[in-house]
């Protein structure tokens, strides 16, 4: 850790828990939260000078990139209009239409800050419109960190294997009660949602997970996987969510949901849409969305629910990833780092397995096939915690994610170039740490 982040991380300390403002920033690699000073196209420095190829990009907010000048513009003009909080304005509705006509399921569109934000607020709407209380999420997936879903998604290995009644809690502070909704099963596993959904479907509001399980490194779902679900769904009567915080605006406009043809009842989006600001939003059918407040019973409101500011954000990130060639290039680049990555591990003899889709992948240190959260249990994580270090030495910047399979990513700003470098960079870190 380079002497000004030190003593930056001290002095922030004493009034910040752990010296941080989110608990996984202390990146468990590095020993060390990354201290940014600033961030331009696919770099970013810290506040040493060191200057670091991004492959985090903000958990996969940043899809544009730092400092794009469309954004810049953007934040300029509300700036001028006054900024404008806790108001409509000209543009949420705009806002809202754009994202009905490139998302599926968006009939309707309801902001809110951030994806956990999101899914809180869409699981009261699923419990809201249907009078159930449980919901069937599945197991590896993430959701944010609240009380209603935290809570059945990453068991550690000796709970999986317990046969204990009630899911897993994943922090102090969650009521036991709690555990008592939440219906899990593993991804990728049919059978186990036709027998929840035979024992369950009456008291089941919905079916939550992630399109493509980017919190368990990146699993993708099995042909037919999704479509299956609608078909269980639809002839259940438990809403189909689709948790597309990851997943949208990754690999196309429309999201995962456009990637395999499925669509949802309902889906919420976040992360890369505000352009880099706070901006998420639950999507879904009309007489769903219809039930909030203040035409229907479901209470959502908010002083930040879209602000002026991230809404034109948002609307300068639409125009820019509706351009033509922009997911053609955001490919390209991925080509050339998976294929510079898995050329590396295998010349260095590292096991490794990266899935990809769009503009994000995971790194599980774990043989394929990769199909479920069970499998990637097998993750060496003291190796992945030595490679994020490694890589950190020769300027490049992984985060961590608790040394767990996770995802990371590269945005639109990266030139070849940068990609080039970081993959001689990956090269030298996976001979490093290729001894054991
Ligand atoms: C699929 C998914 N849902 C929800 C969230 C929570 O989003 P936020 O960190 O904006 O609260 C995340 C964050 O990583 C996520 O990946």
């Amino acid at each position: 850790m380079g002497p000004r982040s030190k003593e930056l991380w001290d002095r922030a300390s004493q009034h910040l828990p752990g010296g941080v403002c989110s608990s996984t920033r202390l990146n468990q690699g590095l020993g060390f939260p990354v201290i940014l000073d600033r961030g331009a196209g696919g770099r970013v420095w810290d506040v040493d000078g060191r200057e670091l190829i991004d492959l985090c990009c903000g958990h996969g907010a940043a899809l544009l990139g730092h400092g794009h000048p469309a954004i810049a513009a953007a934040l300029t003009e509300a700036s001028r209009r006054g900024q404008l909080c806790a108001s409509e304005t000209a543009y949420q509705g705009e806002l809202a239409a754009r994202l009905s006509e490139l998302i599926p399921c968006a009939e309707m569109v309801r902001f809110t800050n951030s994806g956990s934000e999101a899914t809180l607020h869409a699981l009261r709407l699923c419990r809201g419109v249907t009078g159930r209380d449980k919901v069937i999420r599945v197991e590896g997936h993430f959701h944010g960190y609240h009380e209603g879903l935290y809570i059945g998604g990453h068991p550690p290995a000796e709970r999986l294997a317990s046969n204990a009644r009630d899911p897993y809690i994943e922090s102090a502070g969650i009521p036991a009660s709690f555990a008592k909704l939440i219906l899990p099963v593993p991804f990728n596993d049919l059978p186990a949602v036709e027998r929840c959904l035979a024992a369950h479907a009456h008291e089941a509001c919905c079916l939550i997970l992630e399109p493509v399980n980017f919190n368990s490194g990146g699993l993708l779902p099995q042909p037919g996987y999704l479509a299956r679900l609608r078909e269980l769904c639809t002839a259940s009567g438990v809403l189909l969510f689709f948790d597309e915080v990851q997943t949208s605006f990754k690999a196309s406009p429309g999201g995962a949901q456009v990637d395999f043809g499925v669509t949802p009842d309902l889906c919420t989006i976040g992360k890369a849409l505000g352009g880099g600001l706070p901006l998420s939003a639950i999507c879904g059918r009309a007489e769903l969305l219809g039930q909030f407040k203040p035409t229907g019973p479901v209470q959502h409101s908010g002083t930040f629910n879209a602000p002026l500011l991230n809404v034109l954000a948002a609307l300068a990130f639409l125009d820019e990833i509706t351009r033509p060639g922009f997911y053609g290039h955001l490919a390209a680049l991925g080509d050339q780092l998976l294929g510079g990555l898995q050329a590396a591990a295998t010349r260095h003899g590292v096991t490794l397995t990266a899935p990809r889709h769009g503009a994000r992948f995971g790194l599980v240190f774990a043989p394929g096939p990769l199909r479920r959260y069970d499998d990637v249990l097998a993750h060496d994580r003291a190796r992945f915690l030595a490679f994020v270090r490694a890589c950190w030495e020769r300027g490049v910047w992984f985060h961590d994610y608790g040394g767990s399979p996770c995802h990371h990513g590269w945005s639109a700003a990266h030139t070849a170039a940068d990609i080039a470098a970081a993959v001689v960079a990956i090269d030298g870190a996976l001979a490093a740490v290729a001894g054991g």
